[in-house]
């Protein structure tokens, strides 16, 4: 997989969108499409429940209807929201408290996004169907891809 041309063309995908749905909606796009074996990528965004608790809730994506809200600390996606560190998991059913969204996917990683003064914004939720389907590779070249897509979205917030 070559990472730098994938980010670069999903530089260019992003470049002057003014919206950020627009932005994010585009970028699960390009990552479902562009990426082998996937069933499941999108975003899932730091927010609050009606009854004030932290959770992320679902935002645009590729695949099947997903979980509307994960509680923080819960989950792939929640510990990398508790951790605010990516977390690359080979089988997520040795993972414990695994949300199973979809009962297709087997691997999975999850990626923070920050905003541009440091704070965190959500993540990035990408799964497959194969085990051990993300390696040390993938998870370098993605994380650059969701730093682009952070940017895009900063970018999108400002005009
Ligand atoms: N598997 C995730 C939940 C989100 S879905 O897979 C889309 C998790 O454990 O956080």
């Amino acid at each position: 997989m070559d990472y730098s041309l994938f980010c670069e063309s999903l530089q260019a995908l992003l470049a002057d969108t003014p919206y950020p749905l627009a932005v994010l909606s585009n970028a699960a796009a390009f990552l479902y499409q562009e990426l082998p074996d996937l069933n499941w990528a999108g975003f899932y965004q730091a927010d609050t429940d009606p009854a004030g608790g932290k959770i992320l809730s679902l935002g645009p994506f590729q695949g099947k209807p997903a979980c509307i809200e994960i509680p923080w600390g819960r989950g792939v996606c929640g510990t990398a929201a508790a951790r605010n560190q990516t977390q690359l998991v080979p089988d997520v059913h040795a993972f414990p408290g695994h949300i199973a969204c979809d009962a297709a996917s087997a691997s999975e990683i999850v990626i923070p996004l920050h905003k541009q003064d440091g704070s965190f914004w959500g993540v990035l939720d990408i799964d497959s169907p194969v085990t051990d389907r993300f390696t040390e590779e993938d998870r370098e070249g993605l994380e650059a891809a969701a730093k682009l897509i952070a940017q895009a979205l900063q970018t999108a917030r400002e005009r």
